[in-house]
């Protein structure tokens, strides 16, 4: 098998929505240990979220579009209070089996929604993020995301997903198998890998205003700044 061409026809065990019910809660349940290893937030926190947030010096909002159970979203939080900033966070997602999986939070809610209900309530955040969502959606859905996620954030967005490569494909099927049993997180990991993007693949489909940043192993970010606070 070549991960030389994106296969976007792939569909992901966990995108049907008749899928084994239990085996989806342990996958989004599990998704806290490989995001931890994987996913490279600590980093993007460091060099991106925080230097954000210094920059706007009052309580600040921060979204998580597609937050799955929330641990992405819990540890950006965490992060930022260890900093000494003052934030409220949402975590949206339109799958209510991913909400369930959430756990509470001080200053933390999550709902089931998609940000085209944020927009109509008129919402805005200073600082909108994903993991792992851009590779789940077809070239339409993506470009509505990115465009929904850009009109929400009156500062930064970054969306942060998988880079293609077969090395980040062998690595994964190797360490996923320890907590791999009765999920989907070996099947529907590998399956992400191969749907995802190289960062020249990405940079190509971005809307003016948006910039790739690879500067992670394995990672590539989506990043959108603006000054609309
Ligand atoms: C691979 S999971 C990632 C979950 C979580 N962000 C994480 O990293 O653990 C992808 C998530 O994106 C959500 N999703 C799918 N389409 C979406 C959309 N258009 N907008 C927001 N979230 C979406 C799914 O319901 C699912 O929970």
């Amino acid at each position: 098998m070549s991960l030389a061409v994106r296969d976007a026809q792939l569909r992901e065990m966990m995108d049907d929505p008749d899928c084994d019910p239990v085996r989806l809660r342990r996958t989004l349940e599990r998704f806290a240990i490989t995001n931890r290893f994987v996913a490279g937030w600590g980093r993007t926190y460091r060099d991106v979220i925080g230097p954000a947030l210094a920059a706007l010096d009052r309580p600040a909002r921060i979204l998580d579009l597609g937050c799955g159970g929330g641990d992405v979203l819990r540890r950006v939080v965490q992060a930022a209070r260890r900093d000494g900033f003052d934030v409220t966070a949402l975590g949206i997602d339109p799958d209510d089996r991913a909400i369930a999986t959430t756990r509470p939070m001080d200053a933390v809610t999550y709902r089931i929604a998609d940000s085209r209900q944020l927009l109509a309530e008129g919402s805005t955040f200073d600082v909108v993020i994903s993991n792992h969502v851009l590779h789940h959606l077809d070239e339409r859905a993506l470009r509505g995301f990115l465009e929904d996620s850009s009109s929400l954030a009156t500062g930064l967005c970054v969306h942060s997903d998988i880079r293609r490569a077969p090395l980040a494909y062998t690595a994964y099927a190797v360490g996923i198998t320890p907590i791999a049993p009765g999920s989907y997180l070996r099947t529907d990991g590998l399956r992400s890998i191969r749907r995802s993007f190289t960062p020249e693949e990405l940079s190509a489909i971005l809307p003016p205003g948006w910039t790739v940043e690879t500067s992670r192993p394995f990672r590539v970010l989506a990043v959108h700044r603006s000054s609309r606070a």
